[in-house]
């Protein structure tokens, strides 16, 4: 077989499956009333639960303003990477003030900016992480992490979802010469909590590293929004702490968040940080921006709408508000076999479980006006595929009402 008939072949197996991907192209920018082209590119409104812009600040005139002001003085780009030339002063700005958000947390804290998350991701593991060390990864990674495990060449033990028993057998076990912990704070589709404390106890008993993706906890969890850390009142000098900047900040990049010493060591050895070129100085002077409206008086009050909106979508379905970690319950039957998912953050999946069926559920709902994405395997295990509703702090009560109106109808409809 030739290359294209092996490639053919295998978007056939595929299809088969349900599980070829396709995407949506959005018109003008990102809002909970986006406007998405039809394939007879004429656009159509939808009212869309797809997006990790938690605050709205990716349309917010201050950070869309502070971009534009950026790239007038900083100009496009970066023009290379950190330890050429590229590391701007606004860069640095960026990472001070970062540090200082995690500095009760993370002793002697000092902070390093990122093009994006999974650039963040690679470094960090690569960089602590080599051919004798044991990764101990949570069954829900994210991908960056995993594929992070990957390039350090290190032997990876995965353990249970939320089972940090399960980890401290393993830990027990290890004879490798180093150890790290390595999870999300915030799972990516399915919304809840990692046990944190008690992964950091199993750290410091084991003299371990613990890398914490707080990709989507920082701006929406914790005192001011300061993310995870704060969330759990954490503090210890074996955190490695990771930010992204795509999501609640709503522009892009990443900051990740260590003791002094882990941060000189991934400047001089992380690989995705040296050979890629800086992010753009307006990225960062944006977001400083969002950092003013996350962690202040504005964000305070987003924050209590979000919260509000994700009560109210728990609520229509009769599940309980607000779970803290991933042993604050189990998953609610919602009916037609669909599980809302216990989570307490703007993330709130319902598993349907066959690709076909969740596909099928997205469909619907777009032929109503609604744009939710089905999530699918290898993105989550076989037979949990889903839709992931997320929540903005932007959408109204009405739109919220009129997402959980349009789900109990087609609940019904295939009881
Ligand atoms: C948990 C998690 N970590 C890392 C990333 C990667 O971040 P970025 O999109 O900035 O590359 C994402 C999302 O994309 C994520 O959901």
């Amino acid at each position: 077989m030739n290359g294209f008939a092996d490639l053919r072949a295998r978007l056939a197996a595929l299809d088969q499956r349900w599980l070829r991907r396709t995407r949506r192209v959005v018109e003008g920018g990102w809002t909970p009333a986006a406007r998405i082209v039809e394939s007879d590119a004429t656009g159509r409104d939808v009212l869309a639960f797809c997006s990790n812009d938690y605050l709205g600040l990716a349309t917010h005139t201050a950070v869309v303003e502070a971009l534009a002001a950026g790239a007038r003085r900083f100009g496009a780009g970066s023009g290379a990477s950190p330890l050429i030339s590229g590391h701007n002063a606004v860069h640095r700005d960026l990472e001070i003030r970062f540090a200082e958000t995690q500095s009760p947390h993370i002793p002697t804290a000092r902070a390093l900016h990122f093009g994006t998350g999974y650039l963040a991701n690679l470094a960090v593991i690569s960089a602590l992480a080599d051919r004798e060390t044991e990764v101990f990864s949570e069954e829900l990674n994210h991908a960056s992490l995993i594929d992070g495990i990957r390039l350090a060449y290190a032997r990876r033990r995965v353990y249970p979802h939320g089972n940090a028993e399960a980890l401290e057998a393993m830990l027990q076990d290890s004879t490798a010469r180093r150890q790290v912990i390595v999870t999300d704070a915030v799972f990516s589709m399915d919304g809840d909590l990692a046990p944190l404390p008690r992964l950091l106890a199993l750290a410091e008993r084991h003299d371990a590293w613990l890398v914490i993706d707080d990709a989507h906890g920082f701006g929406v969890l914790g005192p001011g929004g300061r993310g995870s850390l704060a969330h759990f009142g954490l503090h210890s000098d074996r955190i490695v702490y990771m930010a992204t900047l795509g999501k609640a900040m709503g522009v892009g990049g990443a900051l990740v968040c260590a003791h002094e010493d882990v941060i000189e060591w991934l400047i001089q050895r992380a690989r995705p940080y040296i050979y890629s070129t800086a992010a753009p100085p307006a990225l960062a002077a944006a977001v400083a921006t969002a950092f003013d409206i996350a962690l202040g008086a504005e964000g305070e009050r987003l924050r209590t709408a979000l919260h509000t909106h994700i009560g109210r979508l728990r609520a229509a379905f009769g599940a309980p508000a607000a779970i803290e970690d991933a042993d604050g319950g189990g998953p609610e039957r919602v009916g037609a076999g669909w599980r809302l998912l216990p989570s307490s953050t703007p993330i709130q999946p319902i598993v349907v479980g066959g690709n076909d069926a969740a596909l099928a559920l997205a469909a619907a709902l777009l032929d109503r006006g609604i744009w939710v994405p089905a999530i699918r395997p290898p993105t989550v295990a076989e037979g949990t595929a889903r839709l992931r509703v997320t929540l903005s702090a932007v959408h109204t009560a009405e739109q919220v009402d009129r997402l959980t109106a349009v789900l109990k109808e087609l609940m019904t409809r295939s009881e």
